[in-house]
């Protein structure tokens, strides 16, 4: 069988879904990436520069707290929200949308706390890093399907309502102006 390709760095070859870039980023928000995004990022993480997969000391970058994880962040706004409401857990969000990136960062900006740290890339590239069970907890909104986790369901209600700390997103008010129905599903590891 033939060996699955992979790029010139050693990456393999995986298939993304959605932009990396959007419209032109306005000054601030270019700003904000020129500034802002080297500190916060968690490191290395892209196989250019991390060939060896070496993996992360979490207690090096965001001390020792619980790590929450969010997978495309979108515009972040869920990110900040979780992050303001639990300054005692360390974030890491992920998201390849380099505009969407920028919106976290303005965010940020207000936020008067250091507990986010950023991906600004692909997910898988940061599990090759992160140690064995090292995320508490992760929060993937409306994302593609995953696989291997069990639907945690007792009734209708756990689906038709959000959990207590919702809060509503930017593709969440899209899908409600078009008349499409969300549904809140909480998955576990199996
Ligand atoms: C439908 S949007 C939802 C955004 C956000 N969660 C929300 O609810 O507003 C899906 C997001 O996942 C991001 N995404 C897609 N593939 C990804 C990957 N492999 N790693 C991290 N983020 C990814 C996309 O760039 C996009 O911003």
């Amino acid at each position: 069988m033939a060996d699955k390709p992979t790029h010139r760095s050693g990456a393999p070859w995986r298939n993304m879904y959605g932009r990396t870039k959007g419209n032109k980023l306005r000054a601030s928000q270019q700003e904000w990436l020129a500034e802002d995004l080297a500190d916060l990022s968690v490191g290395a993480v892209g196989w250019e520069i991390n060939p060896e997969r070496q993996q992360f000391e979490i207690k090096k970058l965001l001390g020792d707290r619980p790590l929450w994880l969010e997978v495309g962040f979108g515009g972040g706004e869920h990110l900040v929200h979780q992050a303001e409401g639990n300054p005692n857990v360390g974030f890491i969000g992920c998201e390849p949308y380099i505009n969407g990136v920028a919106m976290l960062l303005g965010k940020i900006r207000k936020l008067n706390q250091d507990n986010i740290r950023i991906h600004p890339g692909d997910v898988r590239d940061l599990f090759d890093v992160l140690p064995e069970a090292s995320v508490e907890r992760t929060f993937l909104l409306y994302p593609d399907p995953k696989h291997e986790f069990t639907w945690r369901c007792k009734g209708a209600q756990d689906w038709r309502e959000p959990w207590g700390d919702w809060i509503s997103t930017r593709y969440e008010q899209k899908a409600l102006r078009e008349g499409r129905v969300p549904h809140y599903l909480t998955f576990e590891r199996i």
